[in-house]
Parts: C-alpha cells; structure tokens; sequence
C-alpha cells in the first residue's frame, strides 16, 4: 500500500497529513509556531527555524497516529504560506527573520517597482501589479534598510523551499509559489529576466522552479535521523498553500471555485489561460496543475479576526474552554447563533493586517461599525464571521465582472468546520457551499501532488478524481440572503468612504 506525506508550512502551525490513494487520511498531526512577531503595526516576521522543528514534531506525531514507518511512506508534497523572504549566505545559514506574507512594511518599495518596471510592464512580465504582500517588495525593503544583510545574501526562499532544503538539502521551488514573489512570469512559467534586471536582482539569488509534481530530491540521511522518515524518499515541488488547498479541494477543472478560510481567507478559480483584472485586484497565478492558472482573491485578516478576538477580547471563553476542553471558537459560533443574521445592523471590516482584494490598501485598518448600545458580545462575534464572508463576497464580485463563471463554492481551511461559518458564506456569497470528506487543504492537496510524482496518480486531474469525495451540499436560504444582499451593500460602501481617515490613523502610528 503506498502512503503519501503533505506538509503544509502554514502560518500558526505546519500540519504532516498521510494519506491513502484513495484520499483516506490515516494519521495527521500539527506542530505548533511562535507567534508571529509583530514589532510595529503591520509588521510580520517569523523565524525559519521554528518551522522547522514544527516540521520535526508534526511529521513524527503524523506516522506515529497513522502507527506507520518512514519507510512506508512513497512520496512527500511541500505547500506553505507563500511571499515570504527567507534570506541565506554563502554558508547556507539563514541571515534574519522571515518577512512574511501578511507584512505590509513595503509600500515605498513597491511604488519604486512601479516606476522602474512601469505598471504595464508588471502586467506583462509578472501578471500582476506591485504588492506589499508579494515578496520582490520585501526582498527590496531588506536592501534599502538593511544593506549589510542584502549583500551577505546568496539565496531567497519561500518558507515551503526552507524546509525542502532543511529536508533534502536542495534549493528549488514551484511556479505556483514563485508566481507570487513578482519576480516570475507566470505566462512562460518560468523567472522573469526583465524584472530582475530592472530591480538590479542577481538572478542567482532564485532557485529553478518546476512544475508542481516533479520531484526535487530526496530525504536527506540526516533529515531521517530527526524526523523518523526514510532517507531517498522522493520530495515533490509541491505548491504555494492556495494552490495546494485547490488541489485538495478538486479545483482542477473550469468552473470550479473555493473558498479557504485560513489566517487569510481567499477565493480561488481554475484558468486554462492567464486571465488578468486589469485593475489588478485579483491576483494571476500559475496553477499546481501543470500547465494550468488561477485566479484568486484575499482578505488578510480572515480567520485572523477570529484568533484576534480570541487573544485580545476573550479572556472568559479562553479559561472557559481551558476548564471543559471545549474549543473557544465553537464556544464563540455559539453564542454568535443567538444573534439574528445582519447582527443587527452591526458590521465588522477585518482589516487588521491592510487588504488586499479589492482595496490593494496595506493602510486599511479594521472597524466595527453600527455599534449601539444595545449589540452584545455575540453580536460583536457574529459580525466577525459575517464580515470575513462580505469581504470574501469582493471576490466574487470581481470574478463576475471578468466573467469568471462560478456554480459553487468549495469550502475549506479551519473555518469550514464551523457550521455556522459554512451557513453565512453560502447565504452572503448566495451560493451552494460544498464540503469534501476532507477539510485538510493545503497538506492533503501536498500528499495528492506527492502522489502524482510518484506515479501513484497519472495526473493532478485523476489524483482529483480518485481522491477527493463531497460530503455535504449546503443551500442558500432566500430569507437570508436578502438580508446579507442589504448588509453587505453598506459594508461595501464602507471602506471607500473611511479610507482618507484610515490613512490618517495608519500615519500616525507609524
Ligand atoms: C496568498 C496569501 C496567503 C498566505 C498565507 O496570496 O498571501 O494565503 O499564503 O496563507
């Protein structure tokens, strides 16, 4: 029986998921991460050496679960959260802390990028304008503030490519991922020379990138050692967690849609063709499907609100759930299902990190608006998960305008399980919302890609069909929906009105 590994180098955890062909999961574990470390409002760094000792005690908790020996496991799938700039010297050793993907310290730099490139240009060569959330910003912001580090750097990874490396000793990443450092032409799949050398970038400093299933090295003897794997065990490119988690989710054929509530919450769509807003609110990726692209649209602070409230505002529910075992967020869809749909006239923009889609603001800054005196803390909840829904609705939104057609939506990541979360996305997107057998996402979409590697599948499309399973079909209810139409009219006239003052707020702490 072949068993499959995926990792997925997430943002709170890395998960190790093993699976059957047959899509089973048999064994699944998470290491936990530090926080990440926020040392001025819209910072975000993480340290790559803590991913991977997660690495360690996620894949050594997964094959004991799965009661399963490195040796019986084929092949293994890499997917993380992507944009991160992971910066190594000659010597291989890791220079600072990861900027990573949530960081928004980068406007000057992305503006920089515009004028050098030209914004047309981007469009040609990278299939998407300069963003704080990619990483050429980030890469630029270590050389304009921290020179002495940026010469010392031989090498730039994405944080699923530290841990390949940690694992196999290779350097290599996908074009999935690499599609998001903006320094890649996703049309041609492969490094875009116009831009590096419109930034002044050593083309060195990037690993080759392949297609999602190809294998790039194998188990290192020392890696075996620590992690209970086998060493020579294939390791396959992989994919940044978006395309990862729309692998797992069967996004590999038009008309397909998901929507992955992680920290970020985004919505994704399968593209034969690089297909590109030209207002660039939507960003154009390759596919981990070889030869194929998406599209997909973010919001910053998805299940981060939840996790923001959770750390911040609910010291009662944390103890709470400590004394009884129970999880403070089922505690929290709880108390929110007290509350009527619309939260009585309450919104929430979770703006807590900027945004992205549609607003490309990394000064938008979060809100509760409507508060009356007469709104509970089950109100301020149900807001919550009713305002990641509305700003996950501004994808679709714009999916519609580029005639992108959309039937239902897959839901996945951590907030899926939440029934209630599943309720209002399918009644605020006016969709079907479809559940799969399993939720798992990015790290199983990364054992289904290790599986295509090792020939286990004949393609990412069959590996698909034999692998992936939908358990529940949940349908719009019209009563509700008519409310959220009403709401999220007003929340989305909200921020265009609000981001004056926002910028003003974002100034003065800075
Ligand atoms: C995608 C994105 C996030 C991160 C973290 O563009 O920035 O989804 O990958 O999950």
């Amino acid at each position: 029986m072949a068993y499959l590994l995926g990792l997925d180098i997430g943002t709170t955890g890395t998960r190790a998921v093993i699976v059957r062909p047959d899509g089973s999961v048999v064994g699944a574990a998470t290491g936990d991460h530090q926080p990440m470390r926020m040392l001025k409002p819209g910072w975000a760094e993480q340290d790559p050496e803590d991913w991977w000792q997660a690495t360690i005690r996620a894949v050594r908790a997964a094959l004991e679960r799965a009661a399963l020996k490195g040796a019986e496991i084929s092949a293994i799938g890499l997917s993380g959260q992507m944009h991160g700039v992971v910066l190594l010297d000659n010597a291989r050793v890791v220079l600072r802390p990861a900027l990573i993907w949530c960081d928004q310290r980068s406007q000057a730099q992305c503006d920089w990028i515009t004028s050098r490139v030209g914004a047309e240009n981007l469009i040609r060569y990278a299939s998407n304008p300069a963003l704080t959330g990619f990483s050429a910003p980030k890469l630029l912001w270590v050389r304009d503030h921290e020179p002495k580090t940026f010469e010392r750097a031989a090498t730039f990874l994405l944080p699923k490519d530290y841990v390949r490396y940690r694992l196999t000793g290779e350097f290599a990443t996908d074009v999935s991922d690499a599609s998001g450092t903006l320094l890649f032409d996703p049309a041609k799949r492969d490094w875009s020379r116009e831009i590096f050398s419109a930034l002044g970038l050593d083309p060195k400093l990037v690993p080759r990138a392949v297609e999602s299933p190809e294998v790039t090295g194998v188990i290192a003897r020392e890696t075996a050692l620590v992690t209970g794997l086998a060493s020579r065990t294939p390791v396959v490119g992989g994919a940044g967690d978006q395309a990862a988690s729309a692998v797992g989710n069967g996004i590999v054929l038009p008309g397909l849609t998901s929507a992955t509530l992680g920290t970020s919450g985004v919505i994704f769509a399968y593209t034969d063709k690089p297909k590109l807003d030209p207002r660039g609110r939507i960003h154009t990726f390759c596919h981990a499907v070889p030869g194929k692209w998406h599209v997909m649209g973010v919001t910053q602070g998805a299940g981060l609100s939840l996790r923001w409230f959770r750390d911040q505002l609910a010291a009662t529910e944390a103890r709470y759930a400590e004394r009884t075992g129970e999880d403070a967020y089922d505690l929290f869809a709880r108390q929110a299902s007290t509350v009527p749909p619309g939260s009585d006239g309450l919104l929430w923009l979770p703006y807590l990190m900027g945004e992205r889609t549609p607003h490309l603001d990394p000064d938008a800054r979060g809100a509760w608006f409507g508060l009356t005196a007469a709104h509970t803390r089950a109100h301020l909840i149900r807001s919550i998960f009713e305002g990641v829904a509305f700003s996950l609705r501004d994808s679709l939104e714009i999916f519609k305008e580029l005639a992108i057609p959309v039937e239902e939506v897959r839901a996945s990541g951590g907030g899926s399980r939440s029934f209630l979360w599943r309720e209002i996305q399918a009644d605020v997107y006016a969709k079907p919302l479809v559940t799969l057998r399993t939720s798992e996402g990015s790290a199983f979409g990364a054992a289904l890609l290790a599986g295509v590697g090792a020939k286990v599948y004949s393609s990412v499309e069959e590996s698909a069909s034999q692998a992936i399973e939908v358990r529940e079909r949940m349908f719009p209810v019209p009563d509700r929906v008519a409310i959220y139409e009403r709401q999220y009219q007003v929340y989305r006239n909200f921020y265009p009105t609000v981001r004056e003052l926002s910028h003003q707020l974002a100034a003065l702490a800075r």
